[in-house]
């Protein structure tokens, strides 16, 4: 059932709709298979922030799945910005805005086959974003490391975003149940991939230190602006395979999202991660986070 009170307007096919009112069709093969991808945006000021290399990513993921995408990005980017201004959250004064991106394969007979689904579905969906509380920033929260295996890169790779979150959910319902604010997992040789919803770094003798893509996880697009952040802050940001004993043994811990930006990590579990408190390092990063954003800004659009 549609959360009442959640102000969300929804694209679909080109149609805005109240977010109580928007359906997709059951034999969509989104819903029947899980058949599709997306992308998570927000807006700074207005203005979806790096979206070109949202769609990049949302193309490569279309591409994993032989589904295309057939508006090329301006047709996508006029599609939010009509939906952004049905919900009134155009140009930054309404706040800013949390955009989802739906491709699906589309509606068709029940078959495997791509081909029975001439067309894809899109939906875009905007709502108003709503940061993290400040207290997750000042203080930093507990994670738990849960048992839930991320998916081998050779059964459903995790470079496709896909709308089909199963492994995701099942995994952050282990930390739910723990009371935890998110869930690191591991991939198939035991070493740490990715939260279920955010990607993981470590430090560790004043470097950020976070699993490479070839470990099976998502490329974030934060994960990926964080190291032109540590170039300008002076801070060495690579890859690393990283196992636990890494976490345990780290002076500070975090993690990125486009919706949560750096949130320090301080707890995982009963263990107390480095001092316990968010660290200089992860506080450094987040502040030259925010800083690169604000210079990228735009001029804000005049209505
Ligand atoms: N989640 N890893 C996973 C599994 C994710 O689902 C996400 C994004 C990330 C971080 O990627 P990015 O920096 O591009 O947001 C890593 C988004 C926010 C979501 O699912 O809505």
């Amino acid at each position: 059932m549609y959360a009442a009170g959640v102000a969300a307007f929804v694209n679909v096919n080109g149609s805005i709709f109240d977010g109580k009112d928007a359906v997709v069709p059951v034999f969509d093969h989104g819903f029947l298979y899980g058949e599709g991808v997306y992308e998570t945006l927000r807006t700074y000021q207005g203005q979806p922030f790096l979206f070109e290399r949202h769609m990049q990513r949302l193309r490569a993921s279309a591409g994993m799945i032989a589904l295309a995408v057939p508006p090329d990005d301006a047709h996508l980017r006029r599609q939010i910005a009509e939906t952004m201004t049905a919900a009134g959250l155009r140009g930054g004064s309404g706040g800013e805005a949390y955009i989802r991106i739906l491709v699906t394969r589309g509606v068709g007979e029940l078959t495997y086959d791509p081909a029975a689904c001439p067309a894809p579905t899109i939906v875009i969906i905007v709502k108003p974003h709503v940061d993290p509380p400040a207290a997750v920033f000042a203080a930093g929260v507990t994670v738990a490391l849960v048992d839930v295996v991320r998916n081998h890169p050779q059964a459903l790779s995790p470079l496709i975003k896909s709308n089909n979150l199963l492994n995701n959910a099942l995994a952050m319902q282990r930390a739910f149940a723990r009371g935890a604010y998110e869930g690191i997992m591991r991939n198939y040789r035991g070493e740490l991939v990715e939260c279920t919803q955010s990607n993981l770094f470590v430090v560790s003798e004043g470097a950020a230190l976070t699993p490479p893509i070839d470990a099976g996880l998502l490329p974030g697009i934060t994960r990926g602006f964080l190291f032109e952040v540590g170039a300008d802050a002076g801070i060495p940001v690579r890859e690393q395979v990283l196992r636990d004993a890494d976490l345990f043994g780290a002076d500070e811990c975090f993690l990125t999202s486009t919706t949560r930006e750096i949130v320090p990590i301080v707890q995982v579990d009963d263990r107390r991660i480095g001092a316990g408190t968010p660290g200089p390092v992860t506080t450094r990063l987040l502040e030259g986070f925010r800083r690169k954003v604000r210079e990228m800004a735009p001029v804000v659009e005049q209505a």
